[in-house]
């Protein structure tokens, strides 16, 4: 059977885009393991707090709520792995941590884990962004680093 050579080309221009396609993928996979992961939920994660695993290893249990974060202030000291669980008390929430790539939803009845490295010390705002009512706007916390 014969096929056109346009049409031959067409075929390897698009099988060529697939493998780029794939191929980005399972690379990112493999760069960025810090994505974030929907854990089973359990009425432990509700209760905010901080928890020091060791000097290098924090846990934060961050309850969203109209229109509030809490825990609304996160010490850390710098160079720290914090694991985020995150749920809401209510509605959906935003959770978006700035200069990190961290964009989680807070939904009530889930557990949300993403872990991220602060290598630099500063202070990191949290804001919710998911439209959640007329204090929407107000819903900040932050973290922390220190040296
Ligand atoms: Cu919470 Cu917007």
């Amino acid at each position: 059977m014969q096929i056109d050579r346009f049409e031959k080309r067409v075929l390897m221009i698009s099988g060529a885009l697939v493998a780029v396609f794939i191929f980005s993928m399972l690379y990112a996979r493999s760069k960025y393991n810090d994505l974030p992961a929907c854990i089973p939920f359990n009425k432990t994660y509700t209760e905010p707090k901080v928890t020091k695993l060791d000097d290098k290893t924090y846990q934060v249990f961050a309850v969203a709520q109209m229109w509030q974060f809490q825990p609304a202030q996160i010490y850390i000291p710098v160079g720290s792995d914090v694991d985020f669980y995150l749920t809401s008390k209510d509605v959906v929430h935003g959770f978006f941590i700035s200069e990190k790539n961290v964009n989680m939803m807070a939904v009530y009845g889930n557990i949300n884990k993403q872990t991220v490295k602060f290598d630099k010390p500063g202070v990191y705002k949290i804001t919710c962004h998911e439209y959640c009512g007329t204090g929407h706007q107000n819903m900040q916390a932050e973290v922390i680093v220190n040296d």
